[in-house]
Order: structure tokens, then sequence, then C-alpha cells
């Protein structure tokens, strides 16, 4: 074992602070990361102020981050895939057994024995899973990642959550070209979403909270912009889309945008408000649609959706921070005020 320097929060009301924290020394299946950037997802949030008591409680202290790009320091004996130096990536899931169905189909986020990267039952240390907020971490081969080498690494750390959980759902669903797609809610996964969708040829278009994002939205990639608090301009759009990615983190009236598909229209939920959303009978039934959720995606589909990003030069659009500024971004993410992802620079912790 050994020490690393990370980032932590002691209760659901403290702030994040420096912190040690102890690391497993390399297995013969495992991969050692020296951690070079780290993205700010909605659900570190959730996730460190507790949010979702309900499903997944918060041990303490966590330790959250789950969009880690790094360098490789040390490989076990019997890892093949990587080697001291190489670039690698970890996202949301670290282990699983490897044996059930979902596993061998290469859908490990559904594997009832999966081990987040943070707050989950730590397999090798006891105690739970400490995330990307920190200097290091030690992965089982399975569960790292190749990123394209066009790619800017801060950028590249979010398409480790917010792209692989919006890809996934767009290509399970089959978003291609011609259709019609939604974006509700300009955010990190959101804006990963628009861009996605623009890849996939769909006509995309975005429905957001925040008038001042109209240009920024057509500019990642959207034909069209819907101020969602509009009534008048949704109503425009009823019975129009194939399929919608509410991406919202916090409660909004998902029926509004139900009424917006069309004949057999899809809409998925990757969104993870605190509290549940209320569905109207009479906006799923005279269409026949269908509301489903979506959890991240594979390790094959995330390797595969690198390579996509890799081969249409897709990152996130990131503002790289010190982690000293990590409260500030929380702060900032609740008022909807990222463009479109924060990524911490890893650098600065060593000053912490
Ligand atoms: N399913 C999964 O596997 C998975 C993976 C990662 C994250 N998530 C969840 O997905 C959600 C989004 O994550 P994120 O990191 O993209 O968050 P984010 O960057 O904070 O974006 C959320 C966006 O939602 C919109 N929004 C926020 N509050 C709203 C409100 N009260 N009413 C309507 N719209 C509102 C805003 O967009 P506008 O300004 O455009 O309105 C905001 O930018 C979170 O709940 C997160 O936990 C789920
Ligand atoms: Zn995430
Ligand atoms: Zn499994």
């Amino acid at each position: 074992m050994y020490k690393a320097k990370a980032y932590s929060a002691a209760s659901a009301t403290s702030p994040l602070a420096s912190t040690t924290i102890t690391r497993r020394d390399p297995t013969p299946h495992d991969v050692q990361i020296e951690i070079l950037y780290c993205g700010i997802c909605h659900s570190d949030l959730h996730q460190v102020r507790n949010e979702w008591s309900g499903f997944l409680p918060t041990v303490y202290p966590c330790i959250p981050g789950h969009e880690i790009v790094g360098r490789v320091t040390k490989v076990g004996s019997a890892v093949t895939k990587f080697a001291p130096g190489d670039i690698a990536a970890v996202g949301c899931m670290v282990d699983s057994d490897g044996t059930c169905p979902e596993c061998k189909a290469g859908l490990e986020q559904f594997c009832p024995n999966v081990t987040y990267t943070y707050n989950l039952p730590d397999k090798h240390l006891g105690g739970v899973t400490y995330g990307g907020y920190s200097e290091s971490l030690v992965v089982d081969q399975r569960f790292v990642l190749r990123v394209p080498a066009n790619l800017n690494l801060a950028a590249a750390a979010p398409l480790l959550c917010a792209g692989i959980t919006t890809y996934s759902p767009m290509r399970h669903w089959r978003v291609t070209s011609g259709q019609k797609v939604g974006v509700v809610g300009l955010g990190g996964l959101g804006h990963m979403a628009v861009k996605f969708a623009h890849a996939l040829g769909a006509h995309v278009v975005v429905f957001s909270t925040s008038p001042k994002k109209k240009e920024d939205a057509l500019r990642l990639g959207a034909d069209e912009v819907v101020i969602s608090r509009n009534v008048d301009e949704m109503q425009k759009h009823a019975g129009r889309f194939d399929f919608i990615l509410d991406a919202v983190s916090a409660e909004h009236d998902i029926g509004a945008y139900i009424n917006l598909l069309r004949r057999d229209g899809n809409i998925t939920l990757v969104g993870a408000p605190e509290k549940p959303l209320s569905v109207p009978a009479f906006a799923l039934l005279p269409r026949r649609c269908s509301l489903s959720g979506s959890p991240i995606g594979g390790i094959p589909e995330t390797q595969e959706m690198l390579d996509f990003c890799g081969k249409h030069n897709i990152t996130a659009d990131v503002e790289v921070i010190p982690i000293q500024k990590v409260n500030e971004a929380y702060e900032r993410l609740l008022k909807s005020d990222v463009k479109y992802r924060f990524s911490i620079d890893m650098a600065s912790l060593k000053s912490a």
C-alpha cells in the first residue's frame, strides 16, 4: 500500500478539502495511473451531498471523480494491454465479477457485482472505493481504456462519463441521419449529446432554460434551440421527435418533452435528479411513446465511443481548473454556469 494526495468531503455539508488516502500496490492484473485530468460530473455533486441517499447512500469520507485521464506509472506482471508511460483512462467502473451474463456481453454497467469508481465497497482494501480527485489510482486492466492520440487530454477526460452516458443510449435507440433528436439541458452531458447526435447525422434541437447558451448550442452542432420556459415555442414542436435525451440534473416537467415525441418515439432519461419526476399518462399513451433510463455504458462500448471521438475529433468543451477551485465549481454547476465541463488539472494537487 502507498499514500496518495486527494480531495475529499467529510460529510454532506462539508466542502471538499485536501487529504491523504491509501491506495493498493498493483496486483498482477492492475495498472497504476498518475492522474493528469479529472472531469467534474454533476453525479460527483449529488454523491458528495448525499442527494441519492435512497439509492446509493454516501459513505464518508467521499472522494469523487470518474472522468479520469492519466499516465501509466506501473503495471502488474500479468498486464498485457498497458506499459509504463502510456496514456490511459478510467470511467465510472473499476471492477465487476467478469462471469455473469452481463459481463460476458460486455455490459459491465449492469453487473450485479459492479464496483463503481467511488462509493462502493473496495474489494482489495475494505471501506469504499475512492475516485479520481486524487494523484493516482490502481485499477484492473479490464477497466482501463485507451485515449486516441489526437485528442486533447483535459478535454478527453469528460468522455469517460458524460461521453459514454450520452453515446450509449443514442446507439441503443439507433439515432441516425434524418431523425429529429432533442437534447434537454445543455450541461456536461447535454453538450456531449449535441455533438454525438450531430455526428450521427440527426437534426438536433436543444431545449435549454438558459437563453444565453443559444449561440453556443448552435456552435456545438444544434440545428435549432428552444428556450424551454417559452410554452408557445415548445408547442410548435409537439409530436415531432424520434428521440429525446433528457440530461437535466434537477426537478423538471418531463411530460412537456414526452408531448414532443412522435408515434413510437422514445425519451431516455440520463439525468438523475434527487426527487422523483411525475409522468403524465396522457403524454405517453396517445402516441405509444416510451420512457427509458440509461446508465453509463459497458467497457467495449466506452472504447468504441473513444475511438468514434478520435475519428470525428470530438472532445468536451472544458474549463480547466485547479483542484483548489472545486467547491466554487460545484456552486457554479448548481447555477448551470459551466461551459460545458470542468476538468481538474491534477498537477494542482501537488501544491494542495
Ligand atoms: N445516467 C447516467 O449514467 C449518468 C451519468 C452521468 C451523469 N448523470 C446525471 O445526469 C445529470 C446531468 O449531469 P451533468 O454533469 O451534465 O450536469 P450539469 O453539467 O450540471 O448539467 C445539467 C443541466 O441541466 C439543466 N438544468 C439544471 N437545473 C435545471 C432545472 N431546475 N430545470 C431545468 N433544467 C435544469 C441545465 O441546462 P440548461 O442551462 O441548458 O437548462 C444544466 O446545465 C445529473 O443528474 C447527473 O447525476 C447520469
Ligand atoms: Zn458522471
Ligand atoms: Zn458481472
